[in-house]
């Protein structure tokens, strides 16, 4: 086995640093601070590194992969790698992984929660109860919607949209259309989906749930004449990626009632939670939001399997094996 010197870019759990020092590799953390590093930061810091282990907040794009001829993988802790520049990467002979399966169930249950949290108006009607506001029940405090029956439009079947309308299907006995590149008969089956286009799915659901990978495709794919299209009541759930909603459009929706809610673990220009520092209206001012931050995939046993199915990646090249989640499967593979 090679031993490689790896750049961790941020404070991952132990067990999977653990497992790149027990390699023997000279392994360096930015633990300095628990902050993302600048883009010239990371360019120093990577060179003469044959493997990075990034975050989804770190922008690898060109600037950052050509100046390190060394570099051999690029290993994401995320499912998600729209943070990197894949076609460089593959050009350049460097293998992109991710960590998608030990997620998948975690973030179908955050999506869940999203959905029953928006639904039953919890945000805010703990916010009331907090504030001492509760003085007596009343036959109309906190309307919200049920779950039962209802129709849930699952945007993107990847692992994580499969299990979610799993759960939706069979936990909460919601009707299940969906949309997405692959029509899978067997799941239509099973959960009894209905496969549609997505003016259908939109005109027709009473919760839409994205699971869709950002790309230039997906960016904006709900905007302005989705919206419109959406029925008053509906709840929009995003656990993918911001920039697939169009953040002006949704608080236009929000703020005009155009639909009940919106439930949102990502954002357009995160960390910033509405693009538009001078916008008069802020997702945040809105009662009819319910705002995560990028937490999805946040429990302490799925972060802990996240790091060494990241770790393992980088071990797996120094080992000339190749990985399981390669991202750019059409790369080159180089050894040295
Ligand atoms: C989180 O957003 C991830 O892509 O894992
Ligand atoms: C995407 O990779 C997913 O697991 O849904």
């Amino acid at each position: 086995m090679k031993k490689f010197n790896v750049f961790i870019a941020r404070k991952i759990p132990e067990a999977g640093i653990e497992l790149l020092r027990k390699s023997g590799f000279n392994v360096e953390i930015n633990d300095s601070e628990d902050r993302v590093l600048s883009k010239k930061q990371l360019i120093k810091k990577i060179k003469d590194k044959d493997a990075l282990l990034s975050l989804l907040t770190d922008n690898i794009d060109k600037e950052v992969i050509e100046p390190n001829p060394k570099l051999k993988i690029i290993s994401n802790y995320a499912v998600g790698f729209d943070n990197i520049d894949v076609k460089i990467a593959t050009k350049r002979g460097i293998i992109v992984t991710n960590t998608p399966d030990v997620l998948t169930e975690t973030v179908a249950e955050h999506t869940i929660a999203l959905m029953l949290a928006a639904a039953r108006r919890i945000v805010e009607a703990d916010k009331f109860t907090r504030q001492g506001k509760y003085k007596a029940w009343s036959p109309f405090l906190f309307l919200g919607q049920d779950l039962k029956g209802k129709t849930l439009g699952i945007l993107g079947l990847g692992r994580i949209g499969y299990e979610v309308a799993k759960r939706a299907a069979k936990g909460m006995e919601m009707k299940i259309i969906y949309n997405t590149r692959h029509r899978d008969k067997k799941f239509e089956g099973e959960y009894r989906a209905r496969f549609a286009d997505l003016p259908i799915l939109l005109k027709e659901s009473d919760f839409i749930s994205i699971h869709l990978p950002l790309t230039p495709e997906t960016k904006h794919m709900i905007s302005k004449k989705e919206f419109n299209i959406m029925k008053k009541t509906a709840i929009l759930i995003n656990t993918a990626r911001g920039p697939i909603v169009d953040e002006k459009a949704l608080i236009y929706a929000l703020k005009n009632k155009k639909i009940f809610a919106a439930a949102l673990d990502v954002f357009e220009c995160e960390p910033e939670i509405t693009c538009d520092f001078n916008s008069p209206i802020k997702l945040k001012d809105l009662n009819n939001t319910i705002l995560t931050p990028h937490i999805a995939s946040a429990t302490i046993d799925t972060r802990i399997k996240m790091a060494v199915v990241a770790a393992k990646s980088i071990i797996d090249i120094a080992n000339g094996r190749i990985p399981e989640n390669i991202v750019n499967k059409d790369v080159k593979i180089r050894v040295n």
